[in-house]
């Protein structure tokens, strides 16, 4: 199982938690960007991001809380991550999952907690990433959320009898108590303040590892 960490909570900051990152056992750097329109909170600083992250040593897992990615996808696409997913939610998936396969990049389709998995469907053959949030999206820090572990089951079955590519991951609210709960149904999780809100990163990473 691989581990992805999302920077959003940390008690440093964002470069000096970057740094951390560079140095620790983490597999994917998850970033989360927000655009005040599809959750209410903002942090789409594309020059910010960019200045940010350029130097990442670790691959980049693009997380799009936003509802219209095809106007910054260019400029992430020059960060050269190694996923983009964008929500389900959204109305113009298909031209953006396109987009984002036209740069070469692994692309995602995330979705809510209210959200039956059947969305997923159309998707299922051309997708790299589903990434289940276990919480709404938004901040870090929040509580997982439950039923969650039935939707990771039902696509992990389908996954399996389909034959099908994609990596599950699971988003939010992810611990050393409540990876025991997806572990057997995922194949990455992203954790955020059950790592960056601690002193020693490789020890948190490898509590959920
Ligand atoms: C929530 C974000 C998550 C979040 C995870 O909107 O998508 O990636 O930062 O943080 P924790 O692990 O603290 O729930
Ligand atoms: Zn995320």
């Amino acid at each position: 199982m691989k581990v992805a960490v999302s920077y959003l909570k940390s008690n440093r900051s964002k470069e000096e938690t970057l740094s951390l990152l560079n140095k620790s056992q983490t597999d994917f750097v998850h970033v989360d960007l927000m655009d005040g329109i599809f959750v209410p909170e903002n942090n789409l600083d594309l020059e910010e991001t960019i200045q940010l992250l350029k130097d990442c040593q670790k691959p980049l897992d693009i997380h799009l809380m936003v509802e219209d990615p095809l106007k910054i996808l260019s400029k992430l696409a020059s960060l050269k991550p190694a996923y983009i997913t964008i929500h389900v939610e959204i109305s113009n998936v298909q031209e953006c999952l396109l987009e984002i396969k036209k740069y070469h990049i692994g692309c995602g389709l995330a979705i809510n907690p209210e959200t039956k998995e059947d969305a997923l469907y159309p998707y299922l053959d051309f997708i790299d990433q589903i990434l289940v949030m276990s919480v709404h999206p938004g901040k870090g820090g929040q509580t997982f959320i439950p039923d969650t572990v039935e939707k990771l089951k039902s696509l992990s079955t389908l996954k399996k009898e389909k034959n099908l590519s994609f990596l599950i991951s699971v988003d939010g609210g992810i611990n050393k108590e409540t990876i025991s709960l997806v572990k057997d149904y995922v194949d990455m999780v992203v954790s955020g303040s059950f790592v960056c809100m601690h002193d020693e990163y490789d020890a948190q990473i490898n509590l959920l590892k």
